[in-house]
């Protein structure tokens, strides 16, 4: 059986950490060597989304992530199986073809002049005179033109001139042109001291492609532990954090213009406030391998396919107990040489193992 699966040039490369993008056909093949079959995949920890896009042809994906910027990417880059149609957006004088009515809503946005907001005060040199912290994540010109389009987005969106689908198509957007300026090395856990030649181009956002597929797919935005009671699914597809790096603080400044929620921030970076839910019990030493037999005993899956590697909190002889112990069989392990998530300065090989665990019940 060959699993039909969306090449890989239509899978954008989101920069997170554990981003499955680089093991995606390993991935389908250990599900067709494994002979794995089932009509609905459950991407229990979706992050960048590239998993349930790259399987959307194949299977019905349920995605999900406690992250609401993950939640904005997996609607757009899962859920839509169509482009929306903006149709009642009357803006200067649209196009009635699809696809060129959006390129032409983005070009409306790509031009429409700056504005001092939120990430424009607090993420750009100008925060020296508002929090008396000279903050480095954006240039002055980017961070005036991400508040520009990311209160048009809302202010549309308030005034219903677009709908939720168009919403989120606009916000992943512009999400993924944020990345592509961000003055960063990796994460959002510190900017650079020197710019990036990256963060002097010029923010624009980019046409997003729909991929089509005869499935309906589900995307939601919740803690996992609140969700694996009310789902069913043949695959449950599990990559949770596997080290102790928070998501919530690497990536706060995403999720801030995501949320666009004006929240209390700290510090030099000018991290957002978050809770003591917002973080991830799979980054705790202490209580990771609890957390996931948890998560493995309540899943309604006939497959549990695990993604987790040699670096990881929780060493594979306690991964094979905990699968034994919340009712998989004939565990399997597959591993693989992995290179290590690339910062801009860090890109030499090491000898990290992958690992991708089956099981079944
Ligand atoms: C290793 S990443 C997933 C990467 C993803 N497979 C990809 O290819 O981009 C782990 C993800 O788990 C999410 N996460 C951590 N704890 C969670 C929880 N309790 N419930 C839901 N999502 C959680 C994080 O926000 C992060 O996006």
């Amino acid at each position: 059986m060959d699993i039909n699966v969306v090449p890989l040039s239509k899978i954008p490369q989101f920069r997170l950490i554990g981003s499955k993008y680089n093991i995606l056909s390993t991935l389908s093949n250990v599900i067709e060597s494994e002979k794995i079959t089932g009509k609905s995949f459950f991407d229990v920890f979706s992050g960048s989304a590239s998993v349930g896009r790259y399987f959307k042809k194949a299977f019905s994906i349920i995605s999900n992530d406690s992250l609401y910027f993950s939640y904005v990417l997996q609607r757009t880059l899962i859920v839509l199986n169509e482009y929306p149609s903006f149709s009642d957006l009357k803006i200067v004088n649209l196009s009635q073809k699809p696809i060129k009515r959006i390129q032409e809503i983005l070009q409306y946005l790509n031009d429409s002049p700056g504005v001092e907001g939120f990430i424009f005060k607090h993420y750009t040199p100008a925060s020296k005179n508002i929090d008396g912290v000279e903050r480095k994540y954006f240039s002055e010109e980017n961070g005036k033109k991400i508040d520009a389009i990311r209160k048009t987005i809302e202010i549309w969106f308030g005034k219903r001139f677009i709908d939720e689908n168009e919403y989120f198509y606009l916000l992943s957007s512009l999400l993924m042109a944020v990345q592509k300026v961000s003055n960063i090395s990796g994460t959002y856990g510190a900017f650079n001291k020197v710019w990036d030649p990256r963060s002097r181009k010029i923010l624009t956002l980019k046409f997003i492609e729909v991929i089509p597929s005869k499935f309906e797919h589900l995307a939601f935005n919740k803690d996992s532990f609140d969700l694996i009671d009310k789902i069913n699914c043949d695959i449950a597809y599990i990559d949770p954090p596997y080290n102790s790096r928070q998501y919530i603080t690497n990536y706060h400044l995403l999720e801030t213009i995501a949320r666009y929620d004006s929240p209390k921030i700290h510090g030099k970076t000018g991290i957002r406030d978050y809770t003591e839910k917002e973080k991830s019990i799979f980054c705790s030493k202490v209580k990771a391998n609890h957390a996931l037999a948890k998560l493995l005993s309540n899943i309604r899956a006939k497959y549990a396919i695990l993604s987790y590697n040699s670096e990881g909190i929780l060493s594979k002889e306690e991964i094979f107990n905990i699968f034994k112990v919340s009712g998989f069989e004939k565990t399997r392990l597959y591993e693989f040489p992995y290179r290590r998530f690339k910062s801009n300065y860090n890109s030499h090989r090491s000898h990290v193992e992958e690992y991708i665990f089956v099981g079944r019940r």
